[in-house]
């Protein structure tokens, strides 16, 4: 085992049935390291965890953990811990025996089992409601006993998949803090579902893009959110204006525009609506609709490229309905995309 795989998914193949959700899976993962998984609804981002589990049969590759091969070995005999979107908490149980229950199932008792339990409610700061049952606590409260729950059990590797899509705004602020104190306190290798981009790019360090059961890029939250590599990643991390190149030519639908010498040998090149220079440059555009978004304002642009969405700083003239503008797509400022579709 290289200090790089830790945990280790060769060509992992998952199906439910007949229909396959997972097909040749790799991925590795570094001690410590905190992974997000990130991808549209039904890409295998839950299955791919419940197969990390344990809890779905592995229909050909391997999962290794700390230099052992787990692809066989029982969910409990893991050392994998799983948070869900729901808590799941024992409702009959207070907090501390929520805290306790695992703990207790492994034959823990007296001071060892106290000092656990104590530790593990003091790390996600609910000492003082150890007493409480779960219907007397808030959403994110609850969340944070069954983080507790799961980090008492000391897993090599901590899943949480979606775990704080139940809770309002400021309390997912507050909890995704929470979690990255505790994976930096503890060091725990953790995967993070969540279709929440920015979420993934304040948490990760690592960001994990499926779509259809497959990676389409890995890269620090850096590479995904500037760097991105297909139309696809481009497109979910918001890069709005996305072109197909044809032998250096750009795509459109007005037919093919020579980007001549700055063309590159790119498949594609996408642009922010920040990226776009607008009151100068080779293009023209219509004013189509406009929109104030606070610190800035946005343009949908009718042009022969096809629409063009651009975003500038509020503090700039606004443009009316129906303006003619020049604007330009700065190919220094694009992303490079190496696959399109
Ligand atoms: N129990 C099941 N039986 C049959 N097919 C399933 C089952 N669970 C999931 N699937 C299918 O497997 C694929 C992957 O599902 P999965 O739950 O892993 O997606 P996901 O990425 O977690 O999506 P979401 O973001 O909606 O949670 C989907 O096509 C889904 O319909
Ligand atoms: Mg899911």
């Amino acid at each position: 085992m290289s200090d790089a795989s830790y945990l280790s998914l060769s060509k992992l193949t998952l199906a439910y049935g007949d229909t396959p959700a997972v097909p040749d899976l790799d991925l590795d993962i570094r001690k410590g390291e905190l992974i997000a998984l990130l991808g549209p609804s039904g890409c295998g981002k839950t299955t791919t965890m419940r197969a990390i589990a344990g809890l779905m049969p592995v229909k050909s590759g391997r999962v290794s953990l700390d230099g052992a091969d787990i692809t066989r070995v029982p969910a409990n005999k893991r050392a994998v811990g799983l948070v869900f979107q729901s808590y799941a908490l024992f409702p009959h149980l207070t907090v501390y025996e929520n805290v306790a229950f695992g703990l207790k199932l492994k034959g823990m008792r007296g001071n060892e089992l106290d000092a656990k339990v104590q530790s593990g409610l003091k790390s996600v700061g609910l000492s003082t409601f150890a007493n409480r049952r779960p219907a007397e606590l808030s959403g994110g409260q609850q969340q944070r006993v069954a983080l507790a729950r799961s980090m008492v059990m000391e897993p090599k590797v901590l899943l949480l998949d979606e775990p704080l899509s139940n809770l309002d705004a400021r309390l997912r602020l507050e909890m995704r803090t929470e979690l990255q104190r505790v994976q930096k306190e503890t060091g725990v290798t953790m995967i993070f579902v969540t279709h929440d981009q920015a979420e993934a790019l304040a948490l990760a360090d690592r960001i994990v893009v499926m779509k259809a059961g497959k990676i389409e890029q890995i890269g620090s939250p850096e590479d995904i959110y500037s760097r991105p590599t297909s139309s696809f990643v481009a497109d979910f991390v918001g890069f709005e204006n996305i072109f197909q190149l044809d032998q250096g030519k750009l795509k459109t639908s007005a037919g093919l525009v020579d980007l001549s010498s700055q063309a590159p040998s790119a498949a594609g090149l996408a642009w922010r609506p920040r990226m776009v220079t607008l009151g100068s440059g080779p293009y023209r555009g219509t004013v189509r609709g406009t929109s104030f978004a606070g610190d800035s304002r946005e343009y949908l642009l009718d042009t022969k490229l096809g629409p063009i969405k651009a975003e500038v700083d509020a503090s700039q003239p606004a443009h009316a309905l129906g303006a003619e503008l020049a604007f330009d797509l700065p190919v220094e400022r694009a992303a490079l995309l190496s696959r399109f579709g």
